[in-house]
């Protein structure tokens, strides 16, 4: 509920800083000293003459800026594969023997986060996470087959369509090396690989033994696979964390399914499908049908590690980091070099969590550091009214809120059911959490809240049988939240591994000219409410929604990559100041082209590039009556799930 009191001290808190930082920037006041050197340089925002969307079929970035496409779904990782080809995919090419097979030689499907880790000044190695296929976009006939209860009968003419599938999706690492500032792919690179929903996968940490992942069976037998890759992380050892997201998609046939009872209890609290899946693989693989393998899902909702350099080395599921809808994977160094992973949860109504690390990263010796995301606490987060908030540890014990009698009879319990312990311990159930960044400068954390129209509305489906409180409240402010939100956290101390932080509303996404601009002193907000920073001019405000992923770079701007119903034009990239007047002034800095959310969103070290994925363009259409053809031009289906990198030939401060 909203308190209208609790939010005059956020305010207050508001200008009181703002206050500081006035003062600051002229006189070196200790403790804010590297903000406010910051403040300056970001003073006068980004140096950009803002994108004006059209909803072009085009990727769009400001004058003196370049947008390259680096690489596309079906480019070959080694010589010996084929191009994918565009017009030929609208013929039923996909649908082919051997379709499957070149696809585990090419680029993926469907991009979303993307990890960087440099080899040298001009060479990186990309890991792109392939989140899910698109059959409609891939399959003459497959959409009609499925709306007509045909589907069995479509997979069984052609098997191939869900071995592409499965070829489709995961991870895509690949070497990139920069010629006359642009990125190209390194055909046959040693570390170009593909990671798919059929690829060899370890289990480590407190739950990988557990009954419901198959037990103490080897390795090889209980894990085959990832899917619903969304964003991800890049350790300080060097290795990429994907995360498992939307995986209940994948599996079918769940109202006759014999799960046991606690099965049955976790199915229920992570969602399940009751019939048919949203791609067709339990028709002709069993792992996919829960009436014969109703405890696959169990297998997936992780956090994955794959090491980049090292491609031999079968990914790892980190139980550690606990089972839910992960979003991200966003991990920093403590200042007592503990690791901390903030991870999102993305579905309405669901929590923030962050792990910590029991152990501490020695950066002298680099394999020391590999078990260290399978020791240590998870925490759920409590969002105060106040403006302050404590991480809630997801600990079992045999006699506190999570023990035997509430259903958790280990700590790996509790990691396979953490909505459900977060749900015990209080924690703040929040407006879809997504995508986590952390500025380095000052080691603020910053949250997308993307969406949640069911916000203030009745309780309903699984909110109405958790029995929450689904009204506004102070961290989530909007009633039917269908722009979104982003949300800042400071720890306490600015320690990464606190257990206590304060928190205040960054922005609250929507049309800045034509919606109500307030400040939050004007709460409670309406639907048509939007908040920038506390501007209240909407004059060079660019309208956004739909926060996903984000970024801070190192002058602290955050950058903010968008997937939902855009205000003006197509989904894109938008970019605001943290410090400063200019504090939530929104500009934008890219536009998508029709039907793709925009995804990744990571720099290079110099900042001279920045990494955008442009996710499903032409979704609304089909493969034989698409609705884009970008970027190959007409006469092509769009080759959905592309990367493009924008050359940032002025740097942006
Ligand atoms: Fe895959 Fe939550 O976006
Ligand atoms: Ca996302
Ligand atoms: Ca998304």
């Amino acid at each position: 509920v909203y308190k209208r009191q609790d939010l005059h001290s956020l305010i207050e808190r508001r200008y009181s800083r703002r206050e500081l930082f006035r003062v600051g920037s002229g006189v070196a006041v200790a403790g804010v000293l590297a903000a406010c050197a910051r403040s300056e340089a970001v003073r006068s925002g980004t140096r950009f003459a803002p994108v004006r969307p059209s909803g072009g079929d085009t990727v769009v970035v400001p004058d003196g800026y370049r947008a390259d496409t680096v690489v596309r779904w079906g480019d070959p990782l080694f010589s010996a594969a084929p191009t994918l080809d565009s017009a030929a995919v609208m013929r039923g090419a996909l649908l082919q023997p051997g379709a499957a097979a070149a696809q585990e030689r090419q680029f993926g499907f469907n991009c979303d986060g993307i990890g960087i880790f440099p080899l040298a000044q001009d060479r990186l190695v990309l890991c792109v996470n392939n989140e899910f296929p698109s059959p409609v976009l891939m399959f003459p006939g497959w959409l009609e087959a499925a709306r007509a209860g045909q589907l069995a009968d479509y997979v069984a003419e052609y098997p191939e369509c869900n071995l592409l599938m499965q070829a489709a999706v995961g991870v895509s690492n690949i070497e990139l090396a920069r010629e006359d500032g642009r990125w190209q792919l390194v055909t046959d690179s040693r570390y170009n690989r593909r990671i798919t929903a059929t690829t060899e996968m370890q289990f480590s940490g407190p739950a990988a033994e557990h009954a419901l992942l198959g037990g103490s069976a080897g390795a090889a037998a209980r894990g085959r696979g990832t899917f619903g890759n969304c964003a991800a992380g890049v350790t300080p050892w060097g290795t990429y964390l994907t995360a498992e997201e939307n995986v209940q998609d994948y599996f079918g046939n769940g109202e006759d399914a014999p799960f046991e009872p606690k099965a049955s209890e976790l199915h229920s609290r992570f969602g399940y499908r009751r019939r048919r899946s949203a791609f067709g693989w339990e028709h002709s693989d069993p792992r996919f049908d829960l009436r014969r393998q109703p405890n696959e899902p169990f297998r997936f909702g992780w956090v994955v590690e794959i090491d980049p350099l090292n491609p031999n080395i079968p990914p790892r599921k980190l139980t550690a980091l606990g089972r839910f809808r992960h979003e991200a994977a966003t991990t920093v160094v403590a200042p007592d070099n503990r690791i901390v992973v903030y991870l999102g949860d993305d579905q309405a109504f669901e929590y923030l969590y962050k792990f910590v690390s029991a152990g501490r990263f020695n950066a002298e010796d680099p394999a020391s550091n590999w078990s260290l995301l399978d020791e240590g606490t998870l925490y759920a987060a409590r969002l105060d009214a106040d403006g302050s908030g404590e991480w809630l540890p997801l600990l079992w014990s045999a006699d506190g809120p999570l023990s035997p009698a509430a259903g958790f009879d280990s700590q790996a319990d509790v990691l396979l059911n953490c909505r459900g312990a977060a749900d015990i311990l209080g924690a703040t159930p929040l407006d879809r959490p997504e995508d986590v960044a952390v500025d380095p400068a000052t080691g603020r954390v910053y949250l997308a809240c993307t969406m949640n129209p069911a916000r203030g509305e009745a309780p309903e489906g699984m909110a109405a049988a958790r029995g929450i409180d689904t009204g506004v409240d102070a961290a989530n402010p909007r009633p039917e939240n269908r722009g979104g939100h982003i949300i800042e956290f400071h720890e306490a101390d600015g320690d990464a591994g606190a257990q206590v932080f304060t928190w205040e509303i960054l922005l609250v996404a929507g049309a800045a000219e034509t919606d109500r601009l307030v400040a939050l002193s004007d709460a409670p907000l309406g639907r048509d409410s939007v908040y920038f920073g506390g501007i209240t001019d909407a004059a060079g405000l660019s309208s956004f929604a739909n926060p996903d992923n984000l970024a801070v770079d190192s002058q602290g701007n955050l950058w903010i990559v968008t997937d939902g119903n855009q205000p003006d034009g197509n989904n894109g990239c938008f970019v605001c100041p943290l410090d400063g007047p200019m504090r939530g002034a929104v500009t934008q800095f890219m536009e998508g082209p029709i039907g793709a959310e925009i995804c990744g969103c990571e720099f290079t070290a110099d900042e001279q590039s920045l990494f955008l994925a442009v996710q499903h363009p032409g979704s609304g259409g089909t493969v034989t009556q698409p609705v884009s053809s970008w970027p190959d031009g007409p006469g092509r289906a769009a080759r959905p799930r592309r990367r493009e990198q924008s050359g940032l030939d002025e740097g942006v401060d």
